[in-house]
């Protein structure tokens, strides 16, 4: 019995191992075909592809090296890329090949000038599609009658919405954080404040009262809105079990829902009742679009789908939702990460800390509200958020795709179905773009009259396919780092260990390792 087990076990092994080898030399013979394409580039067989579930779970030992090690993502900056000759080179395993780009010229073209040929692996996006088709996961003319539509709502008139949600919530915001206060040494008052989660939860209420002009309660203050009525969980609950466990829902097989353990059903539950929220929200926007002048992204998306009759120009009921629900994806960890780190890099830098106050103080003269005309005057607000996202760029990759064509890029030609990443660590620590400080944080380098080549910058990605909501996320930064600034002043805790507070991980955008916590001080 056992020595049957035991044949059964060597067989499979031994099986794997042909497999596996017999996968590993397929890839080696894609890799010289590439080679031989383009004898100049970089190029890397391995037998486990880079996306693989296995390396992003990090499952692999090294030692094996049948896998390209995690680090060409965030961890390695530019380090993958000083061996290629221009800052490009390939993976290719049995079926794949995955060409890594952080060169300037190179991105540029991609994203911008030839923007039609490499297109969006959208294949990859399904899953965005939770409810419904969107912006995000669409190309060519379907996603163009998306983005005529959706673009025009990030209006100037958003935008002030923006600001001006920016500030109650940082006022309800600094209000919790008064209600903890310690006295510091000199008199005044301090506050330990878990800044990981109140800038998660700040993100969260903005885009909230912004898109959807729903006002959530700060923390566990209870929701008593007329809204709630008829559900089962508030606004904020759902909205909070849909961000956090996207990835989980996604993966899982939906029978697994019919089981009850808790977990799932309050998964289940949420992507449930937040579907019910946007059908409601939807329906409010529809009733009232006649009514007022819109200003939530919502009202104005419904708004012009209403007014237009031909089908080029509308948006059907489940690709508003399906963009609703985007927006909060692609617009709440990545402005709550930028802030994460920047307030971060100012407590390691109070040099700086105390540069940003001067600025503000000049700019705003006596008055302690930065106002929305305010905001194009804070050079050194927005040096900071642009400083803070070339070191940590919450996308840290941009996915395009040569689908059926054969394609020329530079000095390079890549096959159909190569994918190309334009990896934005390599590209925001490239010494030709940067120089050779590029791992210091110097905000400065954005206010030289001869700042670097904007080309090596590519936070919200570039060209006609890059961030709709850059100039939300701009807004909300900035008003927030102002109303900070203007209150406070901030230090890491004497317990943190100032070594790891910057590591980083990758979990969809970049975000810190652990919680970030923070001492802010009255000024
Ligand atoms: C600091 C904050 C943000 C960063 C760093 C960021 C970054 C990006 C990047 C890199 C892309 C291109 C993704 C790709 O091509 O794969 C993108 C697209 C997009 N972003 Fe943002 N984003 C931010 C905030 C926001 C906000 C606040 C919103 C909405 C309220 C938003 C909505 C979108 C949408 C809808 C797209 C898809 C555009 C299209 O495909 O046409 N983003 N963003
Ligand atoms: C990345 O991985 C390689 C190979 O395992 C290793 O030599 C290198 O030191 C790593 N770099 C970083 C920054 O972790
Ligand atoms: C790449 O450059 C970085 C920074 O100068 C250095 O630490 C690293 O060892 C280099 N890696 C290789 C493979 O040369
Ligand atoms: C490539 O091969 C891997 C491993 O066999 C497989 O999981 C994956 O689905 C394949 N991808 C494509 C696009 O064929
Ligand atoms: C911060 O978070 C920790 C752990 O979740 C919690 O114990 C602590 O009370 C929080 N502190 C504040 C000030 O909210
Ligand atoms: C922030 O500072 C201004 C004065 O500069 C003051 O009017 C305002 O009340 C302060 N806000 C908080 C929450 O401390
Ligand atoms: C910051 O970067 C954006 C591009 O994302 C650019 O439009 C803006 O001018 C930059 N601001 C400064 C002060 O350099």
């Amino acid at each position: 019995m056992l020595y049957t087990s035991l044949k059964a076990v060597a067989a499979v092994t031994a099986l794997s191992a042909v497999t596996s080898l017999g996968m590993y030399l397929v890839a080696c013979q894609r890799a010289r075909a590439l080679k031989r394409m383009n004898p100049t580039l970089t190029v890397y067989p391995v037998l486990i592809a880079p996306s693989s579930l296995l390396n992003l779970l990090n499952l692999i030992p090294r030692w094996m090296k049948i896998s390209f090690p995690k680090n060409w993502t965030f961890d390695g900056k530019y380090d993958r890329f000083n061996e290629t000759k221009d800052g490009v080179f390939a993976i290719c395993t049995v079926n794949q090949t995955n060409v890594q780009v952080a060169n300037p010229e190179l991105s540029k073209e991609i994203m911008v000038n030839r923007y039609k040929e490499f297109l969006k692996p959208i294949q990859l996006y399904g899953v965005l599609d939770v409810y419904g088709k969107n912006i995000v996961t669409v190309e060519g003319n379907e996603w163009r009658r998306h983005r005529k539509i959706a673009a025009p709502t990030f209006s100037e008139q958003n935008n002030a919405l923006v600001h001006e949600s920016s500030i109650q919530i940082a006022n309800q915001m600094f209000a919790s954080w008064e209600k903890n206060s310690i006295t510091a040494k000199d008199g005044k008052q301090s506050y330990r404040v878990n800044t990981s989660d109140d800038m998660m939860e700040f993100a969260l209420s903005v885009i909230s009262s912004a898109a959807f002009g729903i006002d959530i309660p700060w923390h566990t203050e209870p929701d008593n809105s007329e809204f709630r009525q008829g559900h089962q969980i508030s606004f904020k609950q759902s909205l909070e079990i849909v961000v956090n466990r996207l990835q989980y829902w996604v993966i899982t097989p939906k029978f697994l829902y019919l089981f009850p353990i808790k977990y799932l059903q309050e998964t289940k539950q949420g992507f449930d009742e937040f579907g019910k929220y946007l059908d409601r929200i939807i329906d409010d926007a529809e009733d009232s679009a006649s009514e007022e002048t819109p200003k939530n992204l919502l009202q104005m998306l419904t708004k012009a789908t209403m007014s237009e009759k031909s089908p080029e120009s509308i948006l059907s009921k489940s690709e508003l939702k399906g963009n609703s629900f985007v927006f909060i994806l692609a617009g709440h960890e990545t402005t709550a990460g930028v802030l994460q780190f920047a307030l971060t890099l100012l407590a390691l830098h109070p040099e700086k800390q105390h540069k940003l106050f001067q600025e503000i103080r000049q700019v705003l003269g006596d008055s302690s509200i930065p106002e929305y005309k305010d905001l194009a005057k804070l050079k050194y607000v927005q040096s900071i958020m642009n400083e803070s996202m070339r070191m940590f760029p919450p996308v840290t990759g941009i996915p395009k795709y040569t689908a059926t064509q054969t394609l020329s890029l530079g000095p390079y030609v890549f096959p159909p179905k190569t994918f190309i990443n334009i990896n934005t660590a390599g590209l925001h620590y490239n010494p030709a773009a940067w120089g050779g400080d590029s791992f210091e944080f110097k905000p400065e380098r954005f206010m030289a009259s001869d700042a670097p080549s904007r080309s090596g910058f590519a936070p919200f990605s570039e060209g006609p396919r890059g961030c709709v909501g850059k100039k939300f996320a701009q807004v909300e930064f900035m008003t927030l780092l102002t109303l900070i600034s203007l209150n406070y002043t901030w230090t890491l805790p004497e317990d943190v260990d100032v070594a790891h507070v910057l590591d980083a991980t990758q979990i969809i955008t970049l975000k810190p390792k652990t919680p970030v916590e923070l001492m802010f001080k009255r000024r």
